[in-house]
């Protein structure tokens, strides 16, 4: 069985290859790369994929039974013809079962609504396909907070508009366990995860942040108008508007969904400490 994931050369694509060659050994996994030099260092066969280009994965998924989609990272409506391509060239290679990245979120209602909206589509379109699917709606990755760490400390505190919201954090690591787990069993074949952990507020992720990394952080609940129009200074319009309504979605409810992470992954999801702890430990020793 050939098993080939895309975006191979991202954080996420590389964990799940790397829980895949954990259970199955080089031989049999395949990393789909835009940049395969930037893939290389995971020791497995790397093809060329860019999501605009139809006729490399019609190349690169020959052979492949099983291939896991990671969502791409362009505007809303260029992702869902790229989305197309790779599950054209899934059908025409007789692949026969995809398993999708998509998210977690609300489809109407705020700045990040349009994304969703478009993984939605993605979702119809890969049960529309006739292949087995299994889709994964990810939580909110952890790691960026955590790398941000420098600018709280500096700032002395973490500010933006999810004001007391629960958010179900998850990490990249946690998402390549259970991806691997969807693509190695049957049984979650024609099933829709939520691929979260447990819920907290910002004031919870503040005191966690602060016992591991041994700060004093406060949290600064601020309006989503004034949120936005800082993040799109520090950002720029596209990327700007899209972490604003992240947190707006987090303040109206929009991310404090059930949890099927253990259904997906044959074990409970980690808990917030654990995960915040296990990216201080591996960053602390690189
Ligand atoms: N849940 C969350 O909190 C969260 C946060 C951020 C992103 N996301 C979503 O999760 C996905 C994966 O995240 P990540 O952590 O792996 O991000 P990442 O480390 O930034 O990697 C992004 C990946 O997307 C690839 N890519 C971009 N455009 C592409 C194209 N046209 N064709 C093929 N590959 C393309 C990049 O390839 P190159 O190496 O060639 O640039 C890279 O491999 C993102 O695409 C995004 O949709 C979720």
């Amino acid at each position: 069985m050939k098993i080939a994931v895309t975006s191979a050369s991202g954080k996420l694509g590389a964990s799940i290859i790397q829980t895949l060659v954990k259970e199955l050994g080089t031989n049999q996994v395949i990393g789909i790369a835009r940049t395969p030099e930037k893939a290389k260092h995971l020791g497995v066969e790397v093809r060329e994929g860019d999501y605009n280009n139809r006729e490399q994965f019609d190349a690169a998924l020959q052979g492949i039974d099983s291939v896991l989609l990671v969502s791409g990272m362009d505007d809303p409506q260029k992702r869902i013809i790229q989305h197309r391509n790779v599950i054209e060239a899934a059908k025409q290679n007789n692949v026969k079962k995809i398993v999708y990245t998509s998210i977690v979120g609300a489809e109407e209602g705020n700045a990040f609504s349009p994304i969703v909206q478009t993984n939605r589509q993605t979702e119809q379109d890969i049960i529309n396909s006739g292949l087995d699917y299994v889709i994964g709606r990810n939580g909110i990755y952890i790691e960026p907070d955590l790398e941000y760490i420098d600018t709280y400390v500096k700032d002395g505190e973490i500010k933006n508009c999810a004001a007391e919201g629960i958010c179900t954090y998850t990490s990249r690591a946690e998402l390549g366990f259970a991806y691997a787990k969807m693509l190695l069993g049957n049984k979650h074949n024609g099933n829709v995860y939520n691929l979260v952990g447990n819920g907290i507020t910002q004031h919870e992720l503040t005191s966690l942040i602060n016992q591991v990394y041994q700060t004093k952080l406060v949290y600064h609940s601020v309006s989503v108008k004034d949120y936005k129009a800082d993040r799109i200074g520090a950002l720029g319009e596209f990327l700007g508007t899209i972490i604003a309504g992240i947190y707006e979605g987090i303040k109206s409810g929009a991310d404090d969904v059930p949890s099927d992470y253990k259904t997906a992954a044959g074990r409970s999801h980690k808990s917030t400490l654990e995960i915040i702890k296990d990216f201080y430990e591996t960053n602390l020793n690189n």
